[in-house]
């Protein structure tokens, strides 16, 4: 049964998915400011895969003949520092996100909700590819240091990642 508790976690999990696209839209922002084309083109497409999320709880909610209720999305920082802390930023806010779709989890346990439990399952696979993909860039990140040719490099990697 899809009860109304579950229903409005899921809405505010859209909420949170939509202030994740706005964070990495923010953040493209950022890179495209400081000439960092391909951090800024990883974000922008990050951006797009968090609307995504958003659109399939949206889709999900539907699906079950439910409502979905659209809340303001807060504004994100605009001001951010070296590459490095950015991408700790986004490890940080990923590592929030994992935790709020465990929370949803718990909950479509307690509520007997299977239908849900298994559409959270995908969500749960993905927070793990989230969290590496930025743990990735923070290593690469480390290793480089303060070289201009290795984050040269590093963006120019990132700049080649399309739509996958
Ligand atoms: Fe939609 Fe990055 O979690």
């Amino acid at each position: 049964m899809f009860t109304k508790k579950v229903q409005d976690a899921i809405n505010q999990q859209i909420n949170a998915e939509l202030f994740s696209s706005y964070l990495y839209l923010s953040m493209g922002a950022h890179f495209e400011t400081v000439n960092l084309p391909g951090f800024a083109n990883w974000m922008k497409l990050q951006s797009q895969e968090e609307y995504e999320h958003g659109m399939k709880f949206f889709h999900y909610i539907n699906g079950r003949s439910g409502k979905v209720v659209l809340e303001a999305i807060a504004k994100p920082p605009a001001d951010f520092k070296t590459p490095l802390d950015v991408m700790k930023k986004v490890l940080e806010h990923e590592k929030k996100v994992t935790a709020l779709i465990e929370g949803l989890y718990e909950l479509a346990l307690k509520e007997k909700d299977y239908p849900t439990q298994v559409m959270l399952q995908w969500f749960i696979k993905e927070q793990v590819e989230e969290e590496k993909s930025a743990s990735d860039i923070i290593e690469l990140l480390k290793s480089i240091g303060d070289s201009p040719a290795g984050l040269a490099m590093l963006d120019s990697k990132l700049g080649a990642r399309s739509r996958g």
